[in-house]
């Protein structure tokens, strides 16, 4: 499983997660890393584009974990979740502000599935020198879910 931060525009008006600038560049990565992305179920923290693209509230992240994701994971019971960027990864676990960069490729263990935090795609896009690390994190999650299978 993969969870990004929240849609974005073309997310928005498609209604469906990953479809957007950032989420073609994930794709086109999990492709590289020969991931098969229809293999796994990729959804986000927030179900709603912030206004202005601003970072999702507190209340927004409570609102939306609570009522939504908590049943999607309860649904789909993953064995590894992957988390894009540090807003994912503290909605999901209520980790304090830290630097996404000390925490990816860590893995977190949580009630029964496995964190792998990693960065955001729009940041390794922007800022490609991380794509090594970003691909390593993408490749690993996956490599443990694989090991923990059924
Ligand atoms: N697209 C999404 O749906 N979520 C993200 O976090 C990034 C791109």
């Amino acid at each position: 499983m993969i969870i990004g931060e929240a849609p974005g525009q073309q997310e928005d008006k498609q209604s469906k997660p990953f479809v957007g600038k950032a989420g073609q560049f994930l794709i086109k990565v999990l492709n590289q890393c020969d991931i098969d992305h229809t293999q796994l179920f990729m959804t986000n923290i927030i179900k709603c584009r912030p206004p202005d693209n601003r970072n999702p509230q507190p209340l927004e992240i409570k609102t939306c974990t609570k009522l939504l994701l908590e049943e999607q994971i309860a649904i789909v019971q993953p064995r590894v979740i992957c988390t894009l960027g540090i807003i994912a990864l503290q909605g999901l676990t209520g980790i304090k502000k830290t630097p996404i960069s000390s925490l990816r490729g860590k893995p977190i263990k949580i009630e029964n599935f496995i964190i792998v935090p990693t960065f955001h795609p729009a940041y390794v896009n922007r800022t490609r020198s991380k794509l090594p690390l970003f691909q390593q994190d993408l490749v690993f999650a996956h490599h443990l879910a694989q090991k923990y299978k059924l």
